[in-house]
């Protein structure tokens, strides 16, 4: 049962930079009807409400934050069909990326190659419209299912949603995304071990074992944050335990005891950098 709320839970181990402090209360729901249940409880009390995935792409701010949390990893469920041209698969907002990548090698499906190396829910992923190389789960979506401020469940169909770089069709957090289809063509299975070879190659370069959130910030319109990042020095950068990797300039490290506030001080003089060498506003691909 994951109706329970565990109050003053501290943060620092949900998230893949390993910092921040705590927070009001955090829920872990393992069904929609559960997650109702601490959406109306931050309604009834007035305090600020926010989801988290795999917690890999956020950034927690220190000490004690007066809002509720929904740790979406316990809404696990999945169901595979079988279609005309390949299956569904509907899969819950907590069920881990990795495991919907696996599924697809098993069944001999392609479309969600682009995975490899990608942490994180399925919830988060769709949140931040995760992807690499121009794919993405957009394509694949036949419906999603939200809650929302008010715990009112929806279902968007396909045509309903309209997706954007890093950028899912719904703008308003904490609007809670339970659940979603998606659909993948039948496919040789040697195509789909040679997809994800090529995905994981683009990968090469990204720090690897490394605390980070992966990218911090997007891509600007035709061009690599990572190259402006490295072109005007960030790499040198450092604040307190947090340092701009020396592999990748888009990625920052906790190298031990970084806090939030290190890490935002970081991004920010980065992005400063930037601005003033290139005056191209970087935006933050990370959430807050
Ligand atoms: N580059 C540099 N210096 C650096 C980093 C990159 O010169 O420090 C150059 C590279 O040599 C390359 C170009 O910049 O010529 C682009 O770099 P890369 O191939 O690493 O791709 P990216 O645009 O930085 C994007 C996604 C990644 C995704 C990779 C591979 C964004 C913001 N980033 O990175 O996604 O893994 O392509 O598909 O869209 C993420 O979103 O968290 C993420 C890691």
């Amino acid at each position: 049962m994951g109706g329970a709320f565990i109050e003053n839970c501290g943060l620092s181990g949900l998230n893949t930079w390993g910092c921040g402090g705590s927070c009001l209360w955090l829920a872990r729901p393992e069904s929609v009807s559960e997650a109702v249940l601490p959406i109306k409880k931050a309604r009834d009390e007035g305090v600020g409400l926010y989801i988290l995935g795999g917690g890999s792409n956020v950034l927690v701010q220190d000490g004690f934050i007066r809002a509720g949390i929904i740790l979406t990893r316990s809404m696990d469920a999945l169901k595979v069909t079988e279609t005309k041209g390949g299956v569904r698969i509907e899969a819950a907002a907590g069920v881990p990326v990795k495991k919907l990548l696996a599924l697809s090698l098993e069944e001999g499906v392609t479309g969600l190659e682009f995975l490899a190396g990608i942490p994180g829910t399925f919830g988060g992923a769709l949140f931040g419209n995760a992807g690499a190389a121009g794919a993405s789960f957009a394509p694949l979506v036949e419906w999603a299912d939200t809650l929302s401020h008010d715990g009112e469940p929806r279902r968007w169909a396909s045509g309903e949603l309209v997706w954007a770089y890093r950028a899912c069709p719904w703008r308003e957090a904490p609007l809670l995304i339970t659940k979603a289809s998606i659909a993948l063509r039948r496919c040789a299975r040697e195509k789909i071990i040679g997809n994800i070879r090529r995905f994981s190659s683009l990968k090469r370069g990204q720090p690897i074992g490394a605390r980070t959130a992966g990218c911090v910030f997007k891509n600007p319109d035709g061009a690599s944050a990572g190259r402006l990042l490295d072109g005007c020095g960030c790499k040198k950068l450092s604040v307190g335990g947090a340092r701009v990797s020396p592999s990748h300039a888009n990625f920052v490290e906790n190298t031990g005891g970084a806090r939030a506030e290190d890490i935002y001080a970081l991004t920010e003089m980065c992005r400063k950098r930037v601005y003033e060498e290139y005056g191209v506003t970087l935006e933050y691909e990370i959430k807050f």
